[in-house]
């Protein structure tokens, strides 16, 4: 009986070990477990069967921007329609060169409609701020438009309902220049899943954009000690903006940093 209790105590320490241990792995962008515990990453799920409604007429960039937010805000293709307060479906301008998006709305931008307003959307706001990249001028979104419970990661399923949206913003606005902001925003608009410390500061392709990978801000507000990566990183979006004729060139030293 005893030794059967030492044996409880011990399951449950090692399972406790293991759970730390994921957690610090995931926590380092690692998703791709080793030996046995390594799990196929579940199918990409097309979007064909999931279908907008097409306006009759063409209404410009503006018009159908709004008419596809509309559609967005009457949507129940996917459980998450039950728990949000708000759909928070883009923010920004509409002939931004730029595109940033996340994953989904948390708590704030559940409750505001809007996209990165929360603690991790005041540090994105501060960094673009240093980086001389006005926030106005871009366009922010995510991948799922709704809100998922306790901010765990949409599901495969939830993402596919919510990808013809995202694909309609990324036609209509047709940024120069995507950034993917944390792993799964990275995972849904890569071929592949992704190790984020392995696609962040590369350029990689978006149809004929550039698609580049920073750290989420709410990582970075988790672990502090990633923020000078992440600064290289912004300078890598400055870099691109100014290659592309987005921006201009920034002053010496500034310039030299990256
Ligand atoms: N995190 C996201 O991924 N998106 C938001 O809009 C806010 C926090």
């Amino acid at each position: 009986m005893k030794r059967q209790l030492a044996n409880y105590k011990e399951l449950a320490a090692l399972a406790r070990e293991t759970a730390q241990l994921l957690r610090s792995l995931r926590a380092r962008g690692v998703e791709v477990l080793p030996g046995e515990l390594r799990e196929e990453p579940p199918p990409r799920k097309t979007t064909a069967e999931v279908r907008l409604e097409e306006p009759p007429t063409d209404l410009g960039r503006e018009g159908l921007l709004e008419h596809y937010r509309k559609q967005a805000l009457e949507c129940r293709r996917c459980p998450l329609a039950s728990g949000r307060r708000n759909v928070v479906f883009g923010d920004g301008s509409s002939r931004a060169r730029v595109m940033f998006i996340g994953e989904g709305p948390g708590s704030q931008e559940d409750e505001r409609g809007l996209p990165f307003v929360g603690r991790a959307g005041q540090l994105l706001s501060r960094m673009l701020a240093a980086a001389g990249i006005d926030r106005k001028e871009v366009y922010i979104t995510n991948i799922v438009k709704c809100r998922p419970p306790l901010n765990r990661d949409p599901s495969v399923e939830e993402n596919a309902a919510c990808r013809p949206f995202l694909n309609r913003q990324l036609e209509l606005i047709a940024p120069q220049i995507v950034v993917c902001l944390g792993r799964v925003s990275a995972t849904s608009l890569l071929p592949e899943a992704v190790n984020l410390g392995a696609v962040r500061g590369t350029v990689h392709k978006l149809g004929s954009a550039e698609l580049l990978v920073m750290y989420h801000p709410a990582y970075l507000l988790r672990t502090p000690s990633r923020k000078n990566v992440a600064w290289q990183d912004i300078q890598l979006l400055v870099h691109r903006m100014v290659a592309q004729g987005i921006l201009p060139r920034p002053p010496e030293p500034w310039w030299t940093l990256a």
